[in-house]
């Protein structure tokens, strides 16, 4: 088995992977208790987090799982991109167990931990596919060809997706990670009215730009009213306790309304990039992945084009360390990045798929 370790952000995470791909554990230590009221991740916090849960998720992993670590074949560790001191936490850990257990560790980028993802759930996914990794600091729409080729066909060329429904949820007044929240809020208002713009419309590009939205939304909050800057953020539970009101409509429909708008956005994206490539599988994966709105959004492209839609099961679209473990056990059987070496292993806050030059789309 393979052991992974992802501390990339504000997640401390734990996976156990068997040689032939079962999935043996899957641990997740949320430290949102400790971000979220200051509207973000705090990256020192993040880091001391990291260095306190990684050792008890260890010993608890241990017991849970009732494995013998004599067992472990290597350490997987996401190396970049990401904080850096949470990084570095995680790497010097991973380096520290394969020592200890003399065992090579595997580097894993976690982009591409993301971009594979939706594998850990749909046996029957192939390459090649087009992929959209959309968390809160990337994305990138990807033709996926195979275990490390990959072609960037877009990126964003300001915030990432996930960034901009943190920053939306943020001037609605909701606590970090605003995501889920438009999603729930979303769903629960079908008919939202406002218009906002499409970026980047008429354009000839596949890169996605999501800064104009954020000025949008501030204006139709402002206009409205709803504008929060100095408030205490709240969760969605407190959102629903509030009884109703003008106010609290208007709320939903901004969130809505936003929702509409990034579903079509990344519909077509996913449309055009499927004209230029004539692909037949799509999937998206990362944080965002987990939204019900655009998951409906591609998965009626899909119908259309009559092609196969992919994503990962919740859990796996947000930081978690099965796909770290996924991406490793792959390299691992094709006898690639195996790093005998590891001592020189450093963590980066960008990997080669963060920085990769887009592909020619004509
Ligand atoms: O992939 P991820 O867990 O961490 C990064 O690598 O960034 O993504 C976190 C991002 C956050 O911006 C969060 O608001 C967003 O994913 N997110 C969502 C949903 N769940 C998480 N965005 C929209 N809808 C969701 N259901
Ligand atoms: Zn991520």
């Amino acid at each position: 088995m393979i052991l992974a370790i992802e501390t990339s952000c504000d997640d401390s995470a734990i996976a156990l992977i068997g040689m032939d791909g079962t999935l043996i554990a899957n641990e997740i230590s949320s430290q949102i208790d400790f971000h979220e009221k200051y509207g973000g991740v705090v990256p020192e916090i993040a880091s001391r987090q990291h260095s306190t849960t990684l050792p008890l998720m260890i010993r608890f992993i241990q017991q849970k799982y009732n494995v013998n670590f004599k067992d472990l074949k290597a350490i997987a560790v996401t190396y970049a991109p990401g904080l850096i001191g949470s990084l570095l936490v995680g790497v010097s850990y991973a380096k520290t167990l394969a020592w200890v257990h003399d065992v090579p560790l595997i580097p894993v980028d976690h982009l591409e931990g993301h971009l594979l993802a939706p594998f850990l759930d749909n046996p029957d996914l192939q390459f090649p596919y087009l992929g959209m990794i959309a968390s809160g600091g990337h994305s990138h729409l990807v033709v996926a060809k195979g275990l490390g080729n990959y072609e960037l066909l877009g990126k964003t060329i300001d915030d990432a997706a996930g960034e901009a429904f943190d920053k939306t949820a943020k001037m609605l007044g909701f606590k970090y990670p605003g995501g889920p929240i438009i999603d729930r809020i979303a769903a629960e208002y079908p008919s939202p009215d406002i218009k906002f713009p499409i970026p980047l419309q008429g354009k000839k590009t596949l890169n996605f730009s999501f800064s104009g939205l954020k000025t949008a939304v501030r204006n139709a909050a402002m206009e409205r009213g709803v504008y929060k800057e100095k408030e205490k953020l709240i969760s969605y539970d407190e959102f629903q306790a509030q009884s109703e009101s003008d106010h609290k409509n208007n709320v939903r429909n901004i969130a809505a309304s936003f929702q509409s708008i990034m579903n079509k956005i990344i519909y077509r994206r996913f449309d055009e990039a499927l004209k230029k490539t004539g692909l037949k599988r799509i999937a998206i994966t990362g944080g965002v992945a987990a939204n019900d709105g655009i998951k409906k959004a591609l998965g009626e492209l899909a119908k259309k084009r009559k092609i196969n839609f992919y994503h990962p099961t919740r859990k796996n679209c947000t930081d978690n360390a099965a796909m770290i473990a996924n991406v490793a056990l792959r390299y691992y059987i094709e006898g690639r990045n195996i790093d005998q070496d590891f001592l020189k292993l450093n963590a980066s806050p960008r990997s080669p798929l963060s920085v990769m030059p887009l592909a020619s789309v004509d």
